[in-house]
This record gives structure tokens, C-alpha cells and sequence, in this order.
């Protein structure tokens, strides 16, 4: 089924410069950018975001990692959208992701790993819906 999934772009890959490459390797995979916005994120937002990982020993250093430069939030629509965009992420670390993935190919540590994506349909719906208004995204 036709289906909405959340990315965002982080701070390592904007720094590096990567968006476009990013954004080519969903596009590659069929997958289409609805909804698109660069931004520097609060601590406010980051926590909110992120609260479900808020008791993990790594919560302070992936909060400031994520306001550490801006980020590149978008919605992306296709079939299978939310399998797809982590098929094309690859594993959470990049140590354990395949070849051709973006984390394989650009991601620097399990922290700094290039791109985060919804993981099943009802945390895409929220995340979308933390981020996005209904008439910013343009199927
Ligand atoms: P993301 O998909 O954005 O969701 C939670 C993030 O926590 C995850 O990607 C990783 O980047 C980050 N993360 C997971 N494990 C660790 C860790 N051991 N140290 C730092 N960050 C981590």
C-alpha cells in the first residue's frame, strides 16, 4: 500500500553537505519527498521528539548531537514507504549496515548515522504530525 513515512536529514549530513546525495538514494528507491523543511532544532523539540528514548543512557548526547546544525525534516510517500526508507538507511549503526545503504555509505558512528526514518505506521503518523502541518505536505 501507498504509504507516509518521517526522515530526517541530521546534523552530520548537513554539515558534510550530503542532502542532495541523501535525498537522490530515497528517490532512487522510488520514494517521494511531499514535504520538505530545513531547520534548526530546539532542545524542546529534540527532547519532545525523542522522548520515547528518554530513560536510554544515550538520551543527553543524541539531544545535542540533534541541535548540534541544522536538519532536513521531510515526509516521504511510496509504496511500502516505511520498509523502503529503512532498507535504504540500513542498520542503525553503520558497522551492521549493507552496502549501498546510506548509513553504510555515509554515516560516521551509531550517534552520528546520517538519517533517522519512522519505524511503523503509527510513529510515522505522530512524527509527521510533530513537524508538519496538513497543508505543508503536497502529495
Ligand atoms: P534514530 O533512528 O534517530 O533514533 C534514535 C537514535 O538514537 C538512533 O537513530 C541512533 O542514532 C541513536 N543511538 C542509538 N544507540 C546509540 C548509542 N549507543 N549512542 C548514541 N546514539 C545512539
Amino acid at each position: 500500500a501507498i504509504q507516509r513515512t518521517f526522515s530526517i536529514i541530521k546534523p552530520d549530513a548537513t554539515k558534510r553537505n550530503l542532502t542532495g546525495k541523501i535525498i537522490s538514494k530515497f528517490e532512487d528507491a522510488g520514494l517521494r519527498v511531499i514535504a520538505s523543511r530545513r531547520i534548526q532544532m530546539t532542545r524542546e523539540q529534540a527532547e519532545g521528539f525523542y522522548a520515547v528514548h528518554k530513560e536510554r543512557p544515550f538520551f543527553g548526547e543524541l539531544v545535542d548531537f540533534m541541535i548540534s546544525g541544522p536538519v532536513v525534516i521531510q515526509v516521504l510517500e511510496g509504496e511500502d514507504a516505511i520498509a523502503k526508507n529503512r532498507e535504504v538507511m540500513g542498520a542503525t549503526n553503520p558497522e551492521n549496515a549493507d552496502a549501498g545503504t546510506i548509513r553504510k555509505e555515509f554515516a560516521l558512528s551509531v550517534g552520528e548515522n546520517s538519517v533517522h526514518g519512522s519505524d511503523a505506521p503509527e510513529t510515522a503518523a505522530e512524527e509527521i504530525k510533530f513537524f508538519f502541518k496538513d497543508e505543508e505536505i503536497v502529495g
